[in-house]
């Protein structure tokens, strides 16, 4: 069956290809157990919303740097926080952080959950970012949605429903894709999979290990997808 084999192809090119990034667990840890700290995929998740990989990287490790657990961040002084964060804009994403912080502290015990629905009610805490926290943090198997993940499954199925209609239709796809087994590494596998290959403008289908059921790249239609709704 070749859906069921779709998630198998794509996390043994991570295992060759992940990006290493401060924040995550490379592929070879993580099949040896060892999940990354949920605080830092929490916040590198809440850097990465509008703002690259690149440009997130120096802050993450500054902001891991000064304070180290979640219950430093829930301590530390408001204007420290948004002294800190200055530079990678979206500020409301700062102030959440604090928050967010704080109710992990005052009402997790200074652990996040792992929980969908528990993460949901946290300040500044979206469906994409509790996907990513409870897949990529504890290996619970959702289904991250973003930018990335929308090109690459609107590719794979060479859908041309425009965007955003098109994104009920997309998640039902990315969910039947989610395995139950390495989540986390799937999700990541999915997103640099978007990120470095099925680029927006000029996708390498060439090199992509899902150039053959990729439906866009045998028909030729890639470069053109995902269509857009004109604004
Ligand atoms: N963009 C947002 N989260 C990401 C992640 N965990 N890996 C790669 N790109 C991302």
């Amino acid at each position: 069956d070749q859906t069921g084999d779709l998630p198998r192809i794509l996390l043994d090119w991570y295992d060759v290809h992940a990006r290493q990034m401060p924040w995550r667990v490379a592929p070879a840890d993580r099949k040896a157990g060892q999940l990354p700290d949920p605080y830092h995929v929490w916040m590198s998740e809440i850097m990465l919303q509008q703002t690259t990989v690149a440009a997130v990287r120096d802050y993450f490790t500054r902001f891991v740097a000064r304070w180290p657990a979640v219950a430093d961040l829930a301590g530390a002084e408001d204007a420290d926080v948004m002294g800190e964060w200055a530079g990678l804009g979206y500020y409301a994403r700062a102030r959440n952080l604090l928050k967010c912080a704080r109710v992990v502290v005052a009402e997790h015990g200074g652990a996040f959950p792992a929980d969908h629905d528990a993460l949901l009610k946290l300040p500044g805490i979206g469906p994409y970012t509790a996907a990513a926290v409870s897949s990529i943090a504890f290996d619970v198997p959702r289904t991250v949605l973003d930018g990335n993940v929308e090109r690459v499954m609107a590719r794979l199925y060479d859908i041309h429903t425009p965007l955003p209609a098109a994104k009920p239709e997309l998640m039902a796809l990315a969910e039947t894709l989610t395995p139950q087994d390495r989540p986390g590494d799937y999700a990541q596998a999915v997103m640099d999979l978007g990120a470095t290959i099925c680029s927006p403008k000029s996708p390498a289908c060439g090199i992509c290990p899902w150039r053959d059921p990729c439906l866009a790249r045998t028909r030729g239609t890639a470069a053109d997808l995902p269509k857009k709704t004109p604004k």
